[in-house]
């Protein structure tokens, strides 16, 4: 079946989907409604159709989606069918947390290595992927058939590694780094950036609470008018 080209907006949700299906097998659910899965996810079921439409529509008029194929279509179109094999460059906090989450694994991320230049780094293994110098990345690289880099380094640091990387023919960087990569075309960048997710989370939740205030200010407000208006007519009687 030809596939129509699928927009960044649509990509941006199918992790989401994913999950979401994931959790149903785990639940023993084999088919969901386009209404249920929009309760779960609370998103319309008029967006949950339209975008799974756009790969050739898998619900059935209705039956619903059957979640296991949904699932694997989903993960056919993500890639995390296949096997990545994924360095780590920035053996520090984040780049150890990262390895430490064994659920990568699972999705076909497979850590196949890290590196740092902190002598008191090297040589440590970390789940299973050791801590090894920069002089041996692209190498490494190229030995270990790496895809993805995740770049947990300093930001001042960022770019010159970021085109050895490419120089030794990475096409992804899960860039961590607060900086932004100027890569050929063929590269793909992620940004990760939790304080920028954090930041539209205070804007949220100060939004609320702006709301809220305003809410309760014109209550007061409204409460004093009601008890003057209520003493003026008692005042005329
Ligand atoms: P960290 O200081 O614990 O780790 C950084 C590691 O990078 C150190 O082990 C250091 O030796 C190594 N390093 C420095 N230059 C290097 C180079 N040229 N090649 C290889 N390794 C090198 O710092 P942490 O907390 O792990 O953070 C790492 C980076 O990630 C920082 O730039 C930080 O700003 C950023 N960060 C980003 C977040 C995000 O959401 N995007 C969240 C937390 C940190």
């Amino acid at each position: 079946m030809e596939q129509k080209p699928i927009s960044k907006a649509v990509i941006v949700r199918l992790p989401r989907y994913y999950r979401h299906l994931g959790e149903l097998m785990e639940e023993g659910v084999e088919r969901i409604s386009s209404n249920d899965l929009s309760i779960r996810m609370k998103v319309t079921a008029s967006q949950i159709r339209q975008d799974l439409n756009n790969f050739g529509g898998f619900g059935q008029q209705g039956y619903g989606y059957n979640v296991k194929y949904l699932y694997s279509e989903i993960a056919k179109i993500l890639g995390v069918d296949r096997q990545h094999n994924l360095i780590i460059i920035g053996a520090g906090n984040l780049g150890q947390a990262i390895a430490n989450y064994a659920n990568f694994e699972r999705r076909g991320f497979l850590i196949k290595g890290m590196f740092d230049i902190n002598p008191r780094l090297i040589g440590r293994v970390v789940r299973g992927a050791e801590i090894m110098g920069v002089e041996n990345l692209e190498k490494f690289i190229v030995d270990h058939e790496v895809q993805i880099a995740a770049l947990t380094i300093p930001k001042t640091k960022a770019p010159e590694i970021a085109d050895r990387l490419v120089a030794a023919g990475i096409k992804a960087i899960w860039n961590f780094a607060h900086t932004d990569l100027v890569v050929p075309d063929d590269v793909v960048v992620e940004n990760v950036h939790l304080s920028e997710s954090l930041m539209r989370l205070s804007y949220r939740v100060c939004s609320m609470q702006d709301e809220q205030e305003r809410a309760e200010r014109e209550h007061k407000e409204q409460e004093g008018s009601d008890r003057a208006s209520a003493k003026g007519k008692g005042e005329r009687r």
